[in-house]
């Protein structure tokens, strides 16, 4: 075919190209205690409105001064530079709103490799869609926006300089997960860490450790191939034989298990063939029995609180300051568990929680309409699903993995919905299932068909903000009859920070604090409520709140977009919470 200069004007299959290489739960490579070469730091950045990058090939482009150029380009590397983790909403004004593709680029020292050995780039998350360019070559890609991927990069690799760019696409889609209408700020870029992992030939792909119910520790070692792998644990040291890849061992499980007031955590240390990776892990059970909760064998109420990932200046980026305060807060609350909406947070979140002994809800973004007749979807979600339990499965704090938020139950989403719960039983036989269920209005009670698929019935209800009055929840708990554990996984109301305002005015403090108040005074004395969940601890940024009060913010916080001003309705439900 002739050279056509102007072809990427009009040529609309731009993306052919780049289709495949997706990657997902199955390439993932156990991270804790594993060395990696850091390339978090000052990228290169475009911002790429209508994908020029792929129709021009940008990722090709090398470096260059727009006026020493033998042919005009449309995009130069030099022109911004951005923080990796970061998200470009926040980095320049113009960016606030940008909805599109932005090109990351980077140069990296090729790592020095034994034979046998792979080099993986480890992204953190991207939202949503990433694919990776290695010296001008498509290297992979991988759809998700909140949970972490890994690309094999070695056959691309030469000796010396690389260079890295990374296309991340943050556009909202109806047949995304979560779709193209969201109560939370859609933020894009690279927003948690990115890393080179150098791996042997012969390496742990993963370990799972689970205090079993029958009261002894399974540890599961997937390999790269077949072989022993020796391992420290519980002050022993043993041999487990690998073959086919994967094996399980059980022990003795020791005295101390892991709870919020005894947070009690065992290093482990597997080393296979020269590859050598360590975790602490805390040894606790989880279970239902009848409507109630058993940790450890002991019925547990849940006085929760829900946090999305979001800051008024880091966006969705997680810095350990910021975690550490979050927890700080859910403290002095009086809290002992946290809902991780809607989304999986930064690992860093489970891991905390982990040595602070607060439990976790953590979950996916299937969430409102979802497109539940969309093949492609349905493998978005339960990838997703796969990727937020291989990377936590560890966490002792993960007490309940959630697979969906306020969906209208159709048939559709039922097959879709029930087919997740039982993805993540495959995936874990050790947590308990749950989702944000809505009440069925035609009968007024929580009654959703997906109940039969979950260990743990939430559901989401606002009375006392979006429908009054309050006491319908009373009339809904007391036409509610469930034979599992129900919880309460969101309620709450706006209130302007610093407005004190009267019991009776929306958006005050004090209506925000009478609403919260009456709420877990119904919930705690509720025979059929075993926890509640007020949405939510901090004021959030969303697009679609913009009253003159709102201005682009959720105001259900308990405490400021600030993080520090604690409104009326903190010291109400901590009052509650410790009584
Ligand atoms: C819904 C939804 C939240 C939303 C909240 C609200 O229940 O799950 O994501 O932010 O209500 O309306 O504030």
């Amino acid at each position: 075919m002739a050279h056509d200069p102007y072809h990427h004007l009009h040529d609309e299959a731009y993306t052919a190209a780049f289709e495949g290489g997706f990657v997902g739960a199955d390439e993932m490579v156990f991270m804790v205690g594993r060395a990696r070469i850091p390339l978090s730091g000052s990228w290169q950045f475009v911002p790429d409105t209508f994908d020029e990058g792929l129709r021009q090939q940008w990722y090709r482009d090398p470096p260059s001064d727009p006026f020493a150029l033998d042919l005009p380009r449309d995009c130069d590397w030099s022109g911004y530079r951005v923080e990796v983790p970061s998200v470009w909403n926040l980095n320049r004004p113009e960016w606030f709103h940008f909805e599109g593709s932005g090109w990351y680029s980077r140069d990296f020292i090729a790592p020095a490799l034994v034979p046998g050995s792979r080099v993986l780039l480890r992204v953190g998350a991207a939202n949503y869609l990433a694919r990776v360019f290695v010296n001008g070559a498509f290297a992979g890609a991988h759809r998700g926006g909140s949970t972490p991927f890994f690309i094999d990069v070695t056959p691309h690799l030469i000796a010396g300089t690389n260079t890295l760019r990374i296309q991340v696409e943050n556009r909202r889609a109806p047949d995304r997960v979560p779709m193209h209408h969201i109560d939370w700020f859609n933020y894009g870029g690279l927003f948690r860490e990115v890393d080179l992992v150098v791996l042997p030939a012969a390496h742990v792909r993963d370990l799972r450790v689970c205090l079993t119910p029958e009261g002894v520790v399974r540890i599961t070692v997937v390999t790269s191939k077949d072989g022993r792998a020796d391992v420290r644990f519980l002050g022993r040291e043993f041999t487990i034989d690998v073959g086919g890849g994967r094996a399980s061992v059980e022990v003795a499980a020791p005295t101390e298990l892991w709870s919020p007031d005894r947070p009690h955590m065992h290093p482990i240390e597997v080393r296979f063939v020269d590859d050598i990776i360590a975790d602490r892990v805390g040894l606790r059970t989880v279970a239902t029995c009848g409507t109630d909760i058993l940790l450890n064998g002991e019925p547990i109420w849940l006085k929760g609180i829900c946090c999305h990932e979001d800051d008024a200046e880091l966006g969705r980026v997680t810095s350990d300051a910021d975690l550490a305060r979050r927890f700080d807060h859910v403290r002095a609350l009086g809290a002992n568990a946290v809902r991780l909406s809607h989304y999986p947070h930064h690992e860093k979140a489970a891991a905390l929680a982990d040595e602070r002994g607060i439990l976790l809800i953590e979950e996916i973004p299937v969430y409102w309409a979802i497109d539940f007749t969309n093949p492609s979807t349905r493998s978005d979600a339960s990838n997703q699903l796969r990727e937020m339990i291989r990377r936590d499965y560890n966490r002792a704090s993960v007490i309940l993995w959630g697979v969906g938020n306020e969906n209208a139950d159709t048939d559709a989403r039922l097959d879709f919905m029930g087919a997740l719960a039982d993805t993540a039983r495959s995936e874990d036989d050790s947590r308990l299932i749950t989702a944000a269920c809505l009440i069925n209005r035609e009968t007024f009670r929580v009654e959703d068909r997906l109940a039969a698929s979950l260990d743990v019935i939430g559901f989401n209800e606002y009375f006392g903000w979006y429908e009054r009055p309050l006491s319908r929840l009373r009339d809904l708990l007391d036409r509610t009859q469930v034979e599992k554990p129900l919880i309460i996984t969101e309620t709450g109301a706006d209130a302007v920070s610093g407005h004190a305002g009267s019991p009776g005015q929306l958006f005050s403090e004090a209506y925000q604090a009478s609403v919260l108040s009456e709420q877990l005074e119904i919930a705690t004395a509720a025979p059929n409520i075993q926890g509640i969940f007020p949405w939510i601890l901090y004021d959030f940024r969303t697009e679609r709140r913009q009253t003159a009060i709102q201005r682009g913010w959720n105001l259900k916080g308990l405490i400021d977009r600030d993080k520090q001003r604690m409104k009326a309705a903190f010291h109400a439900v901590a009052s509650l919470y410790k009584a």
